[in-house]
């Protein structure tokens, strides 16, 4: 038998500074899972026999086998993993491995095998974010009358319900979810025909393979099919949105857990000891994911700078495309696994929220609409009433412990009722689609865990 025989001239630094074998080891699942389709197809279509097929299919299993048991030797002088693999096959059955790249190329197989890896990475990647908004659903709906102080500049606004605030990450992260499935839809595309770049000279049955692979649609031009990652790049925009939205929710909570605010209480498995100050507990976590988000925005913005002004079709340049994208994919999954029971576990501190809803002067606006109802322009109002917050500050005192001698010091248009502007009433008032009224919020919550019932 002849061995198998892969380029010949190159010498060894230029081997090892052109292998990806460390990394794109990763795709060996599906690179045997497409060279297993496309032996079948190449016997159905008679370009070789059924007896062929059925050995090299034997063998790239019982390479799948070994490579799962930690028994394969990779090799850098066979640069990447189709050779690797291809040549291992020869090992085990001879010259007839030499027909499984009969109509490929590994311009297209590299294109299949990635397209299968993205698939599977947006569908993990979008059962995890399902996980993260069903914490948050059910942090929110466990504390359902928790009012907190909204916040706009990160200074005290209007009261909201806290489930009110949670469920703002539930629809950033659905809309993450939507644009991960948008992707998918062009992931799902089968390249394999296309060969280097201008197609294939046998008559292969490409709607045969992309059934087999699960694709429902098969590329429309060879030369794009070799030489787009734009699916790579779709991933990585959707991860960044996604880890964005990550990273404020962390940079809340790194905030809610300050001594400061003190409205939440992250778990210990959570957060960890200072090794000098004893009282501290340090939100690392939160950080760490905040932290993680340059890494990925990185690799997204590494994809567009590599693949800018590369002419058609397939060049070496794109081999640069996994590790940013695998690092990314690792990156995302682990900072949403974490999150998931750091949510689930933070306690949340009621009575220290109200506290703060209390002195933050929050009823300042109702109070400015209470006067617009009883005829003064609201511009007016909005004066008087931050000259009567001025007022109760220096006072030392909430506005709702201000004396109506007090008010009508600003305005004879108070009377009694002024009293009945509470942090409740301000929030029942905002009974809009979408507002923070508890009714409302209900309604939120139910949508919630019915979309990502629905879904799952
Ligand atoms: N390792 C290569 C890559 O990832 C596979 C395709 C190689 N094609 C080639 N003509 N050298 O891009």
């Amino acid at each position: 038998m002849k061995p198998f025989h892969f380029q010949s001239g190159l010498g060894i630094p230029a081997l090892q500074f052109l292998a990806s074998i460390h990394f794109d080891r990763r795709l060996y699942q599906e690179d045997i899972e497409g060279s297993i389709a496309h032996a079948k197809m190449l016997a159905r279509q008679g370009i070789i026999s059924q007896n062929e097929a059925e050995l090299i299919i034997g063998g790239l299993k019982a390479i799948g086998e070994e490579i799962e048991r930690g028994e394969f030797l990779f090799k850098t002088e066979l640069e990447d993993i189709h050779i690797n693999i291809e040549s291992r096959l020869w090992e085990k059955i001879g010259e007839i491995a030499g027909k499984l790249h009969t109509a490929r190329s590994r311009n297209d197989q590299i294109a299949l095998d990635l397209r299968l890896f993205t698939r599977k990475a947006i569908q993990e990647s979008i059962a995890k974010v399902k996980e993260l908004q069903l914490a948050l659903v059910e942090k929110a709906e466990a504390y359902q009358t928790a009012i907190i102080p909204g916040y706009t500049h990160l200074q005290p606004a209007q009261p909201i319900l806290l489930a009110h605030h949670l469920l703002a990450y539930f629809e950033m992260l659905q809309r993450d979810i939507e644009r991960f499935k948008d992707c998918l839809k062009r992931t799902e595309v089968m390249p394999l025909g296309s060969g280097a770049l201008a197609g294939v000279p046998y008559p292969v049955d490409r709607c045969f393979l992309a059934q087999e692979l699960g694709f429902p649609q098969i590329s429309q031009n060879s030369l794009d099919a070799v030489s787009d990652r734009d699916f790579i790049i779709e991933y990585q925009l959707a991860a960044s949105l996604t880890i964005m939205h990550l990273s404020r929710l962390a940079e809340e909570l790194v905030i809610w857990s300050s001594a400061e605010f003190g409205f939440i209480t992250i778990d210990e498995a959570y957060s960890s000891g200072s090794s000098i100050m004893p009282q501290k507990r340090n939100p690392d976590i939160a950080e760490l994911v905040r932290g993680k988000t340059g890494r990925v925005y990185g690799h997204l913005l590494a994809l567009l700078t590599t693949m800018k002004s590369l002419p058609l079709a397939y060049n070496r340049d794109m081999q640069e495309d996994k590790e940013g994208f695998f690092d990314t994919v690792d990156t995302l999954l682990s900072c949403l696994g974490i999150f998931v029971g750091m949510i689930r576990t933070i306690r949340i501190n009621v009575e220290r929220l109200r506290q703060s809803a209390e002195q933050s002067y929050l009823m300042a606006t109702d109070v400015a609409d209470y006067l617009v109802h009883k005829g003064m322009p609201f511009r007016q109002a909005h004066n008087l009433v931050s000259e009567l917050v001025e007022y109760a500050q220096t006072q030392g005192k909430r506005l709702e412990q201000l004396g109506l001698d007090e008010y009508w010091h600003f305005s004879p248009l108070f009377s009694e009722d002024i009293a009945e502007i509470t942090l409740e009433s301000s929030i029942a008032a905002r009974d809009i689609v979408g507002g923070t009224a508890p009714e409302e919020v209900k309604k939120q919550i139910e949508r919630a865990k019915r979309i990502i019932k629905d879904s799952s």
